[in-house]
């Protein structure tokens, strides 16, 4: 059979990406570990009290030891859950000094939710059925905005809250 010149060409640049594009994928995954951030941790999404770190009073920010925290939340339509103050208002900014090492634990009770912390690291799907985790050191301080990036519904551009990072 015979082939055009530039047909080949094209052919075998095509199998080349193809090859490439899956080494590189396969050198992720399986090299470096890049995984969902759910970690296959299950929970079950019509009981998530039965998990300490999803309980009422255990909800939002956590100081755990000096310069590490623990944030835990609730991802439902539309809203994070991250406890209530002492009054009980709806908590919805958090404070972290500078140069802490901050867990995030979320979970949803719904549908599928997304967590970023716009400009850092903390980018993460949230899954019913699922804990996502992820740890970072927040060493910029700043506000961020800590907001839905899956789309949910309705009411997904009210979902979002504020996570402060003071020197
Ligand atoms: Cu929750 Cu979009």
């Amino acid at each position: 059979m015979h082939m055009h010149k530039y047909e080949k060409i094209w052919l075998t640049s095509g199998i080349v990406a193809l090859i490439l594009f899956l080494l590189i994928l396969g050198f992720g995954a399986f090299y470096l570990g890049t995984h969902p951030q759910s970690h296959g941790v299950r929970i079950d999404p019509e009981n998530i009290e039965a998990e300490e770190a999803f309980r009422q009073e255990n909800l939002g920010l956590t100081k755990v030891d000096d310069d590490r925290y623990i944030v835990n939340v609730v991802a439902s339509s539309f809203n994070y859950d991250l406890g209530i103050d002492e009054d009980g208002t709806p908590i919805d900014q958090i404070r972290i000094p500078k140069g802490a090492t901050v867990l995030f634990q979320a979970t949803s009770t719904d549908v599928v939710h997304g967590l970023n912390v716009a400009g850092t690291n903390v980018n993460m799907m949230v899954e019913p059925g699922y804990i996502s985790s992820i740890e970072v050191e927040m060493n910029s301080a700043g506000e961020y905005t800590l907001v839905c990036n899956e789309y949910c519904g309705v009411g997904h551009h009210m979902m979002y809250a504020t996570v402060e990072v003071y020197e």
